[in-house]
């Protein structure tokens, strides 16, 4: 398998943002939006009684008995499947759909994981038993790994080569907005009984069907035409995207990338040769960190979190309205400061920023809360303030960037195949926090900030000495101006590789 993503930092051929290219990131960006929709909905759901009644009657019951243990009553291995289910299959997903994605093209792809998301959204907000439930988040997870594999690639395909970063950085905004729409769906479903969470789950619906007509209408990208050898069908492709007569020279530069692309016969064998170690390795790193900062434990279960640190159910769901409202927000500043201070800036300032929020949160939840007592409420503002500057801090830098550096520091041979691995770990870090969030807080208790903090330290260290500066370097170019002078991952960088890199950038 061989895909291409076009250069992002190549010889500004002639474009224009056409009005027919911005529709097409529009239509196929709702792919993001519906997966901040799932990352969104099920901490809210999983918080309404009605729910809970109905799936985990367990789960119920404990919480009636709020003041036994502030921190266990929400922990329910099959509460947490409801939630983690969906990143297990994405993670399988996202290896089927790089082999549809070249195969068949982009286009079709994000087809699949609209069909997906229909089937996914009829069985969970139909669903009469735990099975339905569990076989419906399955599926919406198989939508998740065919979306999020092939919307980044026809963003960065379909996107004049001068404005393919800040797009790259849109399906990280519109993962947020459907987080922002899930946080307040469920502020006004949670008190439409009994079957608020039934529409809840059935919101996802909406952006479903828009994908499934949108991407109707949306055109296959000139390099999965090329890719697939056809030639002429890409040349005409181009043109209609472009909005410019003269489209040679960029049709040049793809076939030829297709052609040096396709001589790599195995791309996966090629991810372990040496050459491929530095984008590799902080590829899949960045996935581990991004999820080790703990943003998925306050994404999905901030409504249980904080009615667990003593906010009732109506004002928990609006704090995460307040987290959700600022993730979008400060996505904006990423969007903004990310060529212009760089990535490692973004990366050191909020490693810093995270850790302090962290530590805070925890010494009051350690200080205050004990095990069974409630929080004052000077306590909880308290918190509420330090979890909404975390997140903003993760939304400037290691969100956007997790997806943002594995898509640029692959060379080309080996971008999808390298990227369907930095998906694939995406999903499994998110499904380990999913799974064992709750757990963690019933048994670590408060001690689960200084966890988190731990991590970002860890990180913060490893930005520092091992991830370089990539801003405004060709995204062909990184061998020779990123890895060759870096002082630990020139080790990899071997003689016998560099005609191939030679020939690239000739090109
Ligand atoms: C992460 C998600 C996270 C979201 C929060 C994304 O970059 O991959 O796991 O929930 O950011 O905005």
């Amino acid at each position: 398998m061989a895909v291409v993503v076009s250069n992002a930092n190549a010889p500004a051929f002639e474009a224009k943002m056409t009005v027919y290219v911005f529709i097409c990131v529009m239509i196929a960006a709702v792919g993001g939006l519906i997966f901040g929709y799932d990352i969104g909905i099920s901490g809210g759901v999983s918080a309404m009684d009605d729910f809970l009644k109905e799936f985990f009657p367990a789960v119920w019951e404990r919480k009636k008995h709020v003041h036994e243990n502030n921190y266990c009553k929400y922990d329910n291995q099959f509460l947490q499947l409801f939630t983690s289910s969906l990143y297990l299959a994405a993670l399988v997903a996202s290896f089927v759909a790089s082999a549809t994605c070249s195969k068949l093209g982009r286009r079709p792809t994000m087809q699949f994981a609209s069909i997906f998301f229909l089937i996914g959204v009829g069985l969970t907000a139909g669903a009469v038993n735990l099975v339905m439930l569990i076989i419906g988040r399955l599926f919406l997870g198989f939508g998740v790994g065919f979306g999020n594999q092939a919307v980044p690639l026809f963003l960065s395909e379909i996107a004049p080569a001068q404005l393919r970063g800040g797009l790259n950085i849109v399906f990280q905004l519109m993962v947020t907005i459907g987080i922002l729409i899930a946080n307040i769906v469920n502020y006004f479903t949670a008190t439409v009984h009994p079957y608020g969470w039934r529409i809840a789950l059935g919101g996802a619906g909406i952006p479903a069907v828009i994908l499934l007509f949108g991407s109707l209408l949306i055109i296959e990208t000139p390099t999965s035409l090329i890719e697939r050898n056809k030639n002429e069908e890409g040349k005409e492709a181009l043109r209609k995207i472009r909005g410019v007569d003269d489209i040679n020279d960029e049709y040049e530069s793809i076939v030829h990338a297709c052609d040096i692309a396709s001589q790599v016969k195995d791309p996966y064998r090629k991810l372990l040769k040496p050459a491929s170690r530095p984008p590799f390795i902080i590829g899949m790193l960045l996935q581990l960190f991004q999820q080790f900062t703990g943003i998925n434990a306050i994404m999905f279960y901030a409504p249980v979190l904080f009615q667990t640190v003593g906010f009732g159910s109506d004002a928990a769901l609006l704090s995460a309205v307040m987290t959700g409202s600022i993730n979008v927000l400060a996505t904006f500043v990423g969007i903004y400061l990310v060529d212009r201070t760089g990535r490692r800036f973004l990366l050191l300032q909020s490693s810093v920023h995270m850790l302090i929020c962290q530590l805070i949160i925890g010494i009051i939840l350690a200080k205050d809360l004990g095990v069974t007592g409630t929080l004052g409420r000077p306590q909880a503002l308290v918190v509420v303030i330090f979890v909404c500057v975390y997140v903003m801090g993760f939304a400037w830098s290691w969100g956007p960037l997790g997806w943002l550096i594995p898509s640029e520091t692959f060379p080309l041979e080996t971008r999808s195949a390298g990227f369907a691995v930095a998906v694939s770990c995406n999903m499994f870090f998110t499904f380990v926090i999913a799974q064992a969030f709750l757990s963690m807080l019933c048994g670590m208790r408060s001690g689960i900030f200084f966890f988190f903090s731990g991590w970002i330290i860890v990180m913060g260290l490893f930005a520092f000495f091992f991830i370089p500066e990539t801003k405004g370097i060709a995204i062909d170019d990184m061998r020779e101006s990123v890895w060759k002078p870096h002082w630990f991952w020139k080790r990899y960088m071997l003689p016998e590789d560099d005609h191939h890199d030679i020939e690239k950038r000739n090109t």
